[in-house]
């Protein structure tokens, strides 16, 4: 996984500047890199958990191609609409794909199940997608998001308020973890040198990767640091105003909670960012139940180890 694209970086197309500066609703974004590791668990548990709180939510399942939030949701059916339709103009606006779940309060954007390549967005899809999804209707909006790298995936990361990134103790989500926020960070650095000369430097960095050793946003800010202080300067600060938060998942030894603040460690050291680990959540032996009485845990079992550690991170966030 790197953050090259076959697009390159000179066009990155995050219109962070283009979207409304108040989004209606408070974006969530949950995402971490690997698959199976609990994004849609904690997305829908967190959706969940909002909802039941008071809040309307809208969680959006935007793991296009691998989708199966319905069925956690004990939504019935195939729903009529979905994400891809909107992406595809088949609908005007994203609310009208929004369906009701199980639980009061909390409605879901169906994502698109099986859809070869449904991933691969062109950069107006992407745009009109993000500013459709800061524009539902709803106090939090959470969204799922899919594994990988994929422009559309990094660019929900970025432009959510909240972006969570899960990772489980395992060293192989760990890695991805790390190539996750590695992809995202430069490309938030590539939209904010967009149209510079910088840019051009970005990407020579990026491929010189290997001669040159340039491997992480660090290594990359303190390159930049030598032709231009100031705008190394600048580029660290904008940096520092997104801290992603850090769930570690699936925890079942005492000493796998310390693995969030070691993370953290690496990633001021490397990458130039400081996460804010919130929490972590435990393995849990009903959360397999829930999901085939397709409840999500927090409403199923509420006082589950899980649930409680999930309500945990929440409240932490909405206390903010
Ligand atoms: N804390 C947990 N305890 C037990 N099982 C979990 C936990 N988190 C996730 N799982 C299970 O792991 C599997 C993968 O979770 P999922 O949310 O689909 O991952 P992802 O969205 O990252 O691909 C699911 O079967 C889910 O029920
Ligand atoms: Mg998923």
């Amino acid at each position: 996984l790197t953050a090259r694209t076959e697009e390159g970086l000179a066009q990155p197309a995050l219109p962070l500047e283009s979207l409304a500066p108040e989004p209606t609703a408070r974006v969530w974004a949950v995402g971490g890199g690997k698959g199976g590791i609990g994004k849609s668990f904690l997305a829908a548990n967190l959706a969940a958990a909002a909802a039941r709180s008071g809040r309307p939510t809208i969680l959006v399942d935007a793991d296009l191609g691998g989708a199966n939030l319905h069925t956690c949701l004990g939504v019935r059916g195939v729903p009529r609409s979905n994400l891809g339709d909107y992406l595809d103009c088949r609908l005007s606006d994203l609310e009208q794909a929004a369906v009701d779940t199980a639980i009061p309060r909390l409605r879901l954007v169906p994502g698109v199940l099986g859809r070869i390549g449904a991933l691969e967005t062109s950069p107006p899809q992407r745009q009109r997608l993000l500013k459709a999804i800061r524009e539902l209707p709803a106090e939090v909006v959470i969204v799922d998001l899919a594994a990988g790298v994929e422009r559309s995936t990094l660019d929900l990361f970025l432009v959510s308020e909240q972006s969570f990134v899960v990772t489980t103790p395992e060293p192989t989500a760990i890695e991805n973890a790390y190539a996750f926020l590695r992809a995202a960070i430069f490309r938030r650095l590539a939209a904010l040198v967009s149209g510079s000369p910088l840019a051009e430097l970005l990407d020579d960095a990026l491929d010189a990767r290997g001669e040159r050793g340039v491997l992480t946003p660090g290594d990359l800010l303190a390159g930049v640091a030598e032709h231009d202080a100031g705008e190394a300067e600048r580029l660290r600060a904008a940096l520092a105003a997104h801290r992603p938060r850090l769930i570690v998942n699936q925890v079942r030894a005492q000493d796998e909670v310390k693995l969030g603040f070691s993370i953290r460690s690496v990633c001021r050291k490397h990458f130039g960012i400081d996460l804010d680990y919130v929490g972590y959540v435990s393995f849990d032996d009903y959360v397999w139940r829930s999901v085939k009485e397709r409840r999500p845990l927090v409403v199923s079992h509420p006082n589950s180890d899980g649930a409680l550690y999930i309500r945990r991170i929440m409240n932490k966030i909405l206390d903010e």
